[in-house]
């Protein structure tokens, strides 16, 4: 099903392919973020229980420029994997930027499809183990009947990372929205309503909310595109946590992960023993609720989603066998910048907090190179006088502290 205003998000990301990209810039750097990081899906959607060597079929659905169809068949290629990784969408001026950023990385391993996600359940395509729906259902008519849509094309056992807007991170966004509407109606040509946008933006008072909003800089960093789909975009509906999880719930799926997982969790800020004594009351989803009211600065929510009657994958941390790895972290850097004092302190979008880290914690991090299992490490610690009950009850803490900034990951077995 679509409708005029679908008919003009077409249009939109035909004038503005998104995100704004230049494939020379393939040469300098690669674009990594969330969903689709291959150590994501690996750790989050199959348990760390797939092997490397099975192929990998995954669909990134509303690719755009590229940037998740580009990491994650990137990482493939890098590791040797076999899979493919199936860009599809309807824009084929995106198309052009991505198929340009794939050659010039001289990728083999992804196949381009133009079309909508929406006609997928007769498309022949699929299925699928992993697809990748990023920014996407927020701008669609029915965003249950897309998710129902992409659900038709996944394999048993398989999964998808999504990526929602989320309401309060993006407060003064739907009012300059609303303002623009004003200004620069619709039907206007997109460059005439992006200078609209350029002039609004120079003149809106220092209490215009999105001035006071440090989180969303697309407007101020995401050239034309990145305006347009900020500020100027036909549809985009935005997601609390109760409101996507029953989205999922709709479609027959579940979250098997919330990125980051310590975000969702209120005991990280929330101290007050009373308060401690109510949010232990809570389910896991009220807890993700509660959180993301209380902290007021998530702009997106990112998932991991498999089917709602798939069990919850044991991700092996207790056995020597599974291997442990950093996402885009060096272990022996880290283990050297640790704090003395036994705590890690991060930041979320403005929202400090500090994470307790174990005594072993600088020892365990300096030997996690995506190679050494977990009970070579206690062997090597051994070898040093640890006791082997030291190191598994180190490792746990580290695990719940690391697993949680989706930083300390299982490997998939060979
Ligand atoms: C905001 S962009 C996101 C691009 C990319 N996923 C990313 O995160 O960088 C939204 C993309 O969804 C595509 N899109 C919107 N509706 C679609 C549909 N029904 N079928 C396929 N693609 C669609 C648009 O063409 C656009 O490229």
């Amino acid at each position: 099903m679509t409708d005029a205003t679908d008919a003009r998000l077409a249009a939109q990301y035909e004038a503005y392919p998104y995100p704004e990209r230049d494939p020379r810039d393939e040469a300098k750097r690669l674009i990594v973020g969330s969903p689709s990081h291959l150590l994501e899906v690996d750790h989050w959607v199959f348990g760390a229980r797939r092997p490397a060597s099975q192929p990998l079929r995954a669909l990134v659905a509303g690719g755009g420029t590229g940037d998740g169809t580009i990491m994650l068949a990137q990482h493939l290629a890098a590791a040797g994997r076999p899979g493919e990784v199936t860009w599809l969408d309807r824009s084929a001026a995106a198309r052009r930027i991505a198929e340009a950023r794939a050659a010039a990385r001289r990728l083999e391993n992804i196949r381009f499809v133009e079309g909508s996600l929406l006609e997928l359940p007769e498309s022949g395509l699929g299925p699928f183990d992993y697809i990748d729906c990023c920014g996407v259902l927020h701008h669609l008519p029915d965003p249950l009947a897309g998710l129902r849509a992409l659900a038709s094309v996944l394999a048993p056992g398989g999964g998808l990372g999504l990526m929602v807007y989320a309401p309060h991170g993006r407060t003064g966004v739907y009012m300059l929205q609303d303002a623009l509407r004003l200004l620069a109606p619709p039907g206007e040509p997109p460059a005439q309503r992006v200078e609209a946008a350029r002039r609004l933006w120079k003149q809106a008072p220092e209490t215009a909310w999105l001035r006071r909003n440090p989180w969303l800089t697309d407007h101020i960093s995401g050239g034309d595109a990145g305006l347009y789909d900020l500020l100027l975009n036909p549809r985009d509906v935005a997601f609390t946590v109760p409101a996507f999880a029953a989205l999922l719930a709709e479609a027959g799926l579940r979250p098997a992960c919330w990125v980051e997982p310590a975000r969702y969790d209120p005991d990280l800020y929330l101290t007050d023993p009373k308060l401690r004594a109510r949010t232990a009351t809570l389910s896991p989803l009220q807890r993700a609720a509660l959180a993301e009211a209380v902290t007021g600065n998530m702009g997106i929510h990112i998932v991991y989603a498999v089917r709602a009657e798939d069990p919850e994958p044991a991700r092996p941390w207790e056995d020597p066998e599974a291997i442990p790895v950093l996402r885009q972290m060096d272990g022996p850097a880290l283990a050297k910048g640790l704090p003395r004092d036994g705590t890690l302190p991060v930041a979320f979008d403005g929202l400090r907090v500090i994470r307790p880290m174990p005594r072993l914690a600088g020892a365990i991090l300096q030997r996690v190179d995506g190679r050494r299992r977990l009970g070579e490490i206690a062997d090597e610690l051994a070898a040093n006088g640890t006791p082997r009950e030291t190191f598994w009850r180190d490792m746990a803490a580290l695990r719940s502290t690391m697993e949680g900034l989706n930083r300390l990951l299982l490997a998939a077995p060979a």
